[in-house]
């Protein structure tokens, strides 16, 4: 590969600058342990919101600016990504929001392929659930540095020196606390900072609508006022610090060490604490991999990846948003770039960031940041765009289905409104579409990671395309790629059925795991390929 062209003087200087400004971030954790209460008192702390919601609870709760689909709101669970953007001192945060149900792990995937570091928000109580541990694997595969938040310290029944333990055990990372909690869980009298020592010490507000205020004192005035809670807190970091458990900026950019930090994101205690983390120590805006493994430096020309599409976002608009992350260079509203799929060049005019439901123009964008593309038919998730040089990067993977269903219109009125509603959902990546000549275009064959998909399909094929569906059950949990060969040999075995992706492949869908292993044992000639590509 040639060597890429970088921007000249006042750009290429300005372009390193803003990258080292900013920080691309996700929250993973297991749903419940706090994502959309934290998610709000950083907004709150860095005063993007006047005022968190009175209440964080689900039922009737005030939706969270980062929560905005019926469903959501409904189910109380993030079902779509949106970014938002907000400042903490001098430095920029893209918090980029990833579902928290295991059904939309894709999804979270490829939110996942967006950022340069995530939080690991864990409920004291509970410690690593499921989900939590599906979301560090993936984080794991990808190398992506890893902050861990332990949240509701308020309440009883964490044990602290137990959680470093079960982190080390249960993730391999190395857990060094940044910050040590005052006061067993449920009675939080405040934070140890485990760099200077010093003993930061809360008041709650009401309701933890507001910020909490907090006071600093030494280790010597802190024994005065927290006594034995104080002494137990010294003793044990002092502990953890003899044994090691020191932040090391090379080890946890390496994903081989996870600084940890405690706090209750409900009384926005420890939630400051963990932006000054963010700006501190999380990397700055970070090119991407090409495919070719090659890394387009951040000072060259513009380069970006969708990650997301999402259509239906606003049921004033009706309109479809491509998410792209920029990776190197200047985004200019209007500028003409490239999309390396189709090879056709492509006009930035409709650019927005959305905060919520609230959207604004965007004009300028920088490495780092997530910019909407709006009415983008063409774009879906893991196309490239680019501005001089070609660059491909790396698509985005699809995992294997193991839930198939047949949809049909239950209105025969509509079936216009059917298929273009099948058809974009299948490009947005919300679930797959296959089609068989057994059944014909009016019967697709949807494929799921998770059940929960074909709620969400359901649901939006009625509101949005305005096109009710029902499902048929079909008795396959298996499905392979296949070639033209193999597609000929399948579609006459019993219990199997070849359908072809809308993207060409063709996949056979099977019974079960079993007749997949039987059929490559007994006939080795056939191509049978797993679907998912990580
Ligand atoms: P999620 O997005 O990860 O699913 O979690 P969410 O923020 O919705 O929080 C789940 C529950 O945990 C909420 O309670 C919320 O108030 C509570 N919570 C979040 N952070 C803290 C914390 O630091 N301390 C305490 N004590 N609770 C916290 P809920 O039972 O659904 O409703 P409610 O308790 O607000 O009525």
């Amino acid at each position: 590969m040639s060597a890429v062209e970088l921007l000249d003087g006042v750009d290429n200087l300005r372009v390193l600058d803003e990258a080292l400004h900013r920080r691309t971030i996700a929250v993973i954790s297991h749903p419940d342990a706090g994502k959309s209460t934290l998610t709000e008192a950083l907004l709150l702390h860095a005063h993007a919101i006047g005022e968190a919601g009175a209440t964080h609870g689900k039922a009737g709760r005030r939706a969270t600016v980062s929560d905005w689909m019926a469903m959501e709101k409904e189910r109380g669970i993030s079902i779509s990504s949106a970014a938002i953007q907000f400042t903490h001192r001098d430095t920029i945060i893209n918090l980029v929001d990833t579902p928290g149900h295991a059904d939309f792990s894709e999804d979270t995937y490829r939110v996942l392929a967006a950022v340069d570091a995530a939080i690991m928000l864990v409920d004291a109580a509970k410690g690593l659930e499921a989900q939590t541990m599906k979301l560090f694997e993936v984080c794991r595969r990808r190398g992506i540095p890893l902050i861990t938040m332990i949240n509701k310290w308020d309440r009883p029944g964490g044990d602290a020196l137990a959680l470093m333990d079960e982190i080390e055990k249960r993730t391999g990372l190395f857990p060094t606390p940044l910050t040590w909690p005052v006061g067993e869980s449920g009675d939080f009298q405040g934070l140890i900072d485990c760099d200077s020592g010093d003993f930061v010490r809360f008041h709650r507000t009401a309701g933890g609508a507001t910020i909490a205020s907090e006071e600093r004192l030494s280790a010597a005035d802190a024994a005065d006022v927290a006594g034995i809670a104080w002494e137990t807190a010294a003793d044990e970091a002092g502990l953890l610090r003899e044994e090691g458990h020191v932040h090391d900026e090379s080890l946890f950019l390496s994903a081989a060490s996870t600084p940890v930090l405690f706090g209750a994101a409900a009384l926005n205690i420890g939630v400051r604490q963990l932006l000054d983390t963010l700006v501190d120590f999380a990397p700055s805006a970070e090119s991407r991999a090409d495919t070719s493994g090659s890394r387009r430096p951040v000072n060259s020309a513009f380069s970006g990846f969708v990650f997301k599409v999402q259509s239906g976002m606003d049921s004033n608009h009706r309109d479809r948003v491509a998410f792209v992350r920029v990776c190197s260079g200047v985004f200019q509203r209007g500028m003409m770039v490239t999309h390396e799929p189709s090879g056709r060049p492509f006009a930035t005019k409709y650019a927005q960031q959305m905060f919520g439901k609230d959207r604004e123009t965007v004009d300028l964008a920088w490495p780092g940041d997530i910019v909407g593309l709006i009415n983008a038919s063409a774009l879906r998730p893991g196309d490239t765009l680019f501005a001089g040089e070609t660059v491909v990067f790396p698509p985005m993977p699809r995992f294997q289905p193991e839930h198939f269903r047949a949809a049909r219109s239950t209105d025969s009125s509509k079936h216009k409104q059917f298929r273009k509603g099948i058809e974009q959902l299948d490009h947005e990546g919300v679930i797959q579409v296959l089609h068989s000549d057994r059944r014909g275009d009016q019967t697709p064959i949807l494929a799921a990671v998770g059940p929960m998909q074909f709620e969400v399909v359901v649901e939006r094929m009625a509101n949005e395309y305005r096109a009710p569906i029902a499902f048929d059950a079909l008795p396959y949990t298996a499905a392979c790629a296949t070639d033209a060969a193999g597609a000929l040999f399948l579609a006459k075995q019993s219990s199997t059925e070849v359908a072809v992706a809308s993207d060409g492949r063709l996949i056979a869908l099977f019974a079960n795991e079993w007749k997949v292993k039987t059929l490559r044992r007994e006939h080795p000639e056939l191509r049978l390929d797993s679907i998912s590509a990580e």
